[in-house]
């Protein structure tokens, strides 16, 4: 089946893309959700706060379970390969293993041969995808009322390293959005695209003039060689979102970022409480978007 797991956007065909964006509306909304009686494990094999926290509390909400594997305190640091661990935690009944890594080769190598009875979830690879991050962005987004074929979003920082980055533009592109404009410090975008809806922008202002969107992205220093770092001042200046700026080019955008949040580097302190920033809403419907994905790939 083309969607027995959850690797990324591109993968998933749209009426599923949409369906779980209806239901994480419909759960945020008071919607009961569908019970479901086995276990999850959670292995993050880099830091997170959001993404981790939200999978286990839609698991918990879904009655569900959820075992945390340490990577410091489980056989994955005495050599044991992660097909191992999936075939170990499908024996004793756990329905889906939500994985996090640093190196893709590694998932797809997963993917390929995932013992069965269990499902894998990405919860961010490398700097590849992050599908729940996109989805829980789209379900936000359509909650604040986006129309999405008039809507114009822009991108701004570290594209180049940002999984959020790839699974936003293909779930928007999939949506319906038009244009999709990037920018940021010439070594943090990707190789130059020839999709003719992928525009790249000289500046902060060109990017967010009368944008409808607004993501503003970290730099991805842990995935930035230490001399490659660009100054957090120098950047702000150039590629920090203000509330000055907002109120100049975009005073009717609504501003996304996927946390964790450098204040004072990607945007201003201020911004992140602004009326438009939709943060907050994002990290709620975290939750949601994790039990729609729970639902949907653990229940008939
Ligand atoms: C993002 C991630 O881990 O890719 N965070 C998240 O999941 N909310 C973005 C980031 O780390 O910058």
């Amino acid at each position: 089946m083309a969607d027995s797991h959850l690797i990324d956007i591109e993968s998933l065909p749209t009426p599923v893309l949409r369906a779980l964006i209806a239901r994480a509306r419909a759960l945020a909304e008071g919607d009961r959700p569908r019970p479901i009686d086995r276990p999850v494990a959670n292995l993050f094999l880099e830091p997170s706060t959001r993404t981790r926290v939200s999978f286990e509390l839609a698991a918990r909400r879904l009655g569900m379970d959820v075992i945390n594997l340490e990577p410091a305190h489980s056989s994955t640091c005495k050599g044991e390969s992660l097909y191992d661990t999936a075939a170990t935690l499908a024996a004793m009944g756990v329905a889906a293993l939500v994985l996090r890594l640093t190196d893709s080769t590694e998932l797809d190598r997963l993917h390929r041969a995932m013992p069965t009875g269990i499902c894998l979830l990405n919860a961010g690879d490398g700097t590849r995808a992050h599908p729940s991050q996109a989805l829980l962005d789209a379900a936000t987004l359509e909650q604040a009322g986006i129309d999405w074929r008039g809507a114009a979003v822009a991108l701004i920082g570290d594209i180049r390293h940002s999984r959020v980055a790839n699974s936003d533009i293909a779930l928007f592109r999939r949506l319906g959005v038009g244009e999709i404009r990037i920018a940021g410090p010439e070594p943090y975008l990707p190789a130059p695209d020839p999709s003719p809806w992928i525009r790249r922008c000289p500046d902060l202002g060109s990017a967010i003039d009368q944008a409808t969107v607004i993501v503003c992205l970290r730099v991805q220093r842990e995935r930035i060689e230490a001399d490659r770092l660009p100054d957090p001042e120098q950047f702000h200046r150039k590629w920090g979102l203000t509330v000055d700026a907002l109120e100049r080019y975009a005073p009717n955008a609504w501003v996304l970022h996927p946390g964790p949040v450098n204040r004072g580097v990607e945007m201003s302190a201020d911004l992140v409480e602004h009326p438009r920033s939709l943060i907050s809403a994002q990290v709620r419907m975290g939750v949601f978007m994790r039990m729609a994905i729970f639902e949907h790939w653990l229940t008939p």
